[in-house]
């Protein structure tokens, strides 16, 4: 994958924004918004040929943004009493499992690459957000949160 064309694309900027402006609630707009960021981090990063050694402090701040931003959005979706918050929380939970095996296998020295880390961001921006969080977005405006 062409990291470099992601980034200027469309199809980044629409998935982060394209979401975003039904979603009502600011703080977690700005949330994934972040997450544009730590893309664009570990792609300047790759870039620059540091890959590998600015992996380790980017995953160990992806991983603290992703308990802090899961546990808003759990927070949310039990304040609403969200009907889907099991399966939306399952779907967290995989992410972080996924994020807490790359530091695991980092530390034990195996080969952990920067893009390992973006394909997970990719997929977590254009699976989970664009899917889960898009659905719990809709609920909110329907609950009158927004
Ligand atoms: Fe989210
Ligand atoms: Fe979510």
């Amino acid at each position: 994958m062409n990291w470099s064309s992601l980034l200027r694309s469309d199809i980044m900027a629409g998935v982060i924004w394209r979401p975003a402006p039904d979603f009502g609630i600011r703080q977690l707009e700005d949330e994934h918004h972040q997450l544009l960021g730590f893309v664009a981090e570990l792609h300047e990063a790759m870039a620059a040929g540091e890959g590998c050694l600015r992996l380790r402090p980017i995953l160990a701040d992806v991983s603290s943004f992703a308990s802090e931003h899961f546990q808003a959005e759990e927070e949310l979706m039990s304040d609403f009493r969200y009907p889907a918050v099991q399966e939306h929380t399952r779907a967290h939970q995989e992410i972080l499992l996924e994020l807490h095996q790359m530091a695991v296998s980092y530390d034990s020295g195996q080969a952990v690459f920067a893009a390992d880390l973006a394909t997970v961001l990719y997929r977590w921006i254009t699976n989970h957000v664009k899917q889960h969080d898009m659905r719990f977005g809709e609920f909110l405006m329907m609950s009158g949160a927004g």
